[in-house]
């Protein structure tokens, strides 16, 4: 059970998304549920309904402002939002030979993760605000908190959520809307499967989600987990650069082409 009466989840259909929407699933509760196929989400929405939830799909591309802003505002009229969860995300890592990224790899992950998360917020801000009620959750992660060697403009979009996160939290406070910014480590789904370095510490999908809906619910401003990483990252920045480059040497990594790039 969870005290949030409407819940939107971009990106849904992904490992942490999915996860998300089954625990909230249950009676009572309506889940809007979006990625761009929305026919990825069609048996993610049977089980939800089957939970006690009500659903509605959209294949909702979160660069697509006009669109997501349409969906959302429409849904909102009927289900006045009280959790938006922004999780849509890609990624990238270094191209071969460890040479830079390319420009369009940096382009698709700043439209995607961070001005899709603005459109998402931007569609129902103004709304929760005259509400004054409901919470904002952004999915960071920890290489937000330190930029990871080999992948600069993921862990650029993931800083800046951060910065936002915590912009949007002193905005909002006034009127009641909370924002919550997630940090996870490593967590098995489609994305990390991609990802072919150590993962220490790496925990299963279902259980960030757990750790998710407890921090929303718990109306914490701000989750990093798991929290040795966590906290070894937070020490990191009392040490000098090359000494922290040290530290990360470990989880050196290369990330394979995401093949839903293209989309
Ligand atoms: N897994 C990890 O270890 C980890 C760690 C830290 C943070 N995170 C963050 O957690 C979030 C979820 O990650 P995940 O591991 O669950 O990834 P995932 O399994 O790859 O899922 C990504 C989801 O985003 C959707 N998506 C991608 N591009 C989109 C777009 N342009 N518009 C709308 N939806 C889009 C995908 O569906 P479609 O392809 O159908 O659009 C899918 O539902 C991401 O923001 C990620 O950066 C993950």
């Amino acid at each position: 059970m969870t005290n949030f009466r409407s819940i939107v989840i971009t990106g849904a259909s992904g490992g942490i998304g999915s996860e998300l929407a089954r625990a909230f699933a249950g009676p009572g509760v309506s889940l809007a549920l979006i990625a761009r196929d929305a026919q990825r989400l069609e048996p993610l929405a049977r089980e939800c309904e089957a939970a006690g939830a009500t659903v509605a799909l959209a294949g909702i591309d979160v660069r697509d402002r006009a669109g997501l802003h349409a969906f959302l505002q429409a849904h909102d009229t009927d289900h006045p939002v009280d959790l938006l969860i922004s999780n849509a995300g890609v990624t990238c890592g270094l191209g071969a030979g460890r040479s830079r990224e390319t420009d369009e790899d940096a382009e698709w992950l700043a439209e995607v993760n961070y001005k899709g998360a603005v459109h998402t917020v931007s569609a129902l801000v103004e709304r929760m605000r005259a509400r004054r009620a409901g919470r904002i959750v952004l999915m960071s992660s920890l290489a937000g908190m330190r930029g990871f060697p080999d992948m600069p403009s993921y862990s650029a979009t993931k800083a800046a959520l951060i910065a936002y996160g915590e912009s949007l939290g002193g905005w909002l406070r006034r009127d009641r809307v909370g924002v919550t910014v997630i940090c996870p480590g490593f967590v098995t789904s489609p994305m990390s499967a991609r990802y072919m370095g150590a993962k220490p510490f790496e925990i299963s999908a279902a259980k960030a989600a757990q750790i998710i809906k407890q921090a929303a619910e718990k109306g914490k401003p701000f989750r990093a987990f798991p929290l040795p990483l966590a906290l070894g990252i937070r020490l990191s920045k009392f040490l000098p650069a090359w000494a922290s480059d040290l530290c990360y040497a470990p989880m050196s990594a290369d990330v394979a082409r995401d093949p839903r790039s293209d989309l």
